[in-house]
């Protein structure tokens, strides 16, 4: 059977982006990195797309009249390139309602905290403010609502008494690179079922994964 093939919308530094990349070159992964598209210009993680020989361009929201004809510009791309899954990573523009009912169930998002909590902008600001002793990230499907959506896989970290949102942000990467990859392996491989807000996902998860750290079944 064909690999999923799978769309990576980015706006920056592309470290999510290349965690993917790394992670498809698995021969048993279910998804191959196809697509990139950056809305912004310079955004550093085209760079990885190029080194991989992946198809990139950039796409700027700040060339379209309003939200809808930036979504249609991005779908029609998507389509172009047969993707079939889209992922996003460091994508700070918020995909509107046509689109994600468009892509319903196939569009996942990794944001740096403990969804519900935190949701939007500097999040790891907010997390320190409020005291929280732990974080961490989460992966969900994307829903219109920002940071919404059924949550595939979550992972915490501790907060130390003396983080800055700097050192929490480089704690929280380090699991985000852990999650996304699995995230994505489970959705490709038709393993996640969603009910509602809530999502189940089939014993497919690697031994000694977050999933199965036991390395069972
Ligand atoms: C990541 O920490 C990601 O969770 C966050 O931006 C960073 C992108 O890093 N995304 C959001 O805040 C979305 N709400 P990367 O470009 O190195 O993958």
């Amino acid at each position: 059977m064909g690999r999923v093939r799978v769309g990576v919308l980015i706006s920056g530094r592309g470290s999510n982006l290349q965690t993917l990349i790394q992670a498809a070159q698995a021969p048993d992964y279910p998804a191959e990195i196809a697509y990139v598209i950056a809305n912004v210009a310079d955004a550093k993680g085209l760079d990885h797309a190029e080194r991989a020989g992946i198809p990139a361009c950039v796409i700027s929201h700040k060339d379209f009249a309003d939200r809808a004809a930036f979504d249609a510009a991005l779908d029609a791309a998507l389509r172009k390139a047969k993707i079939e899954i889209v992922c996003l990573a460091g994508f700070m523009r918020l995909l509107g309602k046509k689109f994600t009912e468009d892509w319903r169930d196939r569009v996942l998002n990794i944001h740096p905290s403990l969804l519900p909590a935190f949701p939007g902008l500097d999040t790891h600001r907010k997390a320190i403010e409020a005291g929280v002793k732990i974080s961490g990230c989460t992966v969900h499907l994307v829903r219109p609502e920002l940071d919404d959506g059924p949550i595939l896989i979550q992972a915490a970290v501790p907060v130390a008494e003396d983080d800055t949102p700097e050192t929490l942000a480089a704690r929280v990467l380090e699991v985000e690179h852990r999650c996304y990859p699995l995230a994505l392996r489970l959705l490709a491989a038709g393993a996640i079922r969603v009910t509602g807000k809530t999502t189940r996902h089939g014993a497919t998860a690697p031994k000694g994964s977050l999933l199965n750290p036991g390395g069972t079944g």
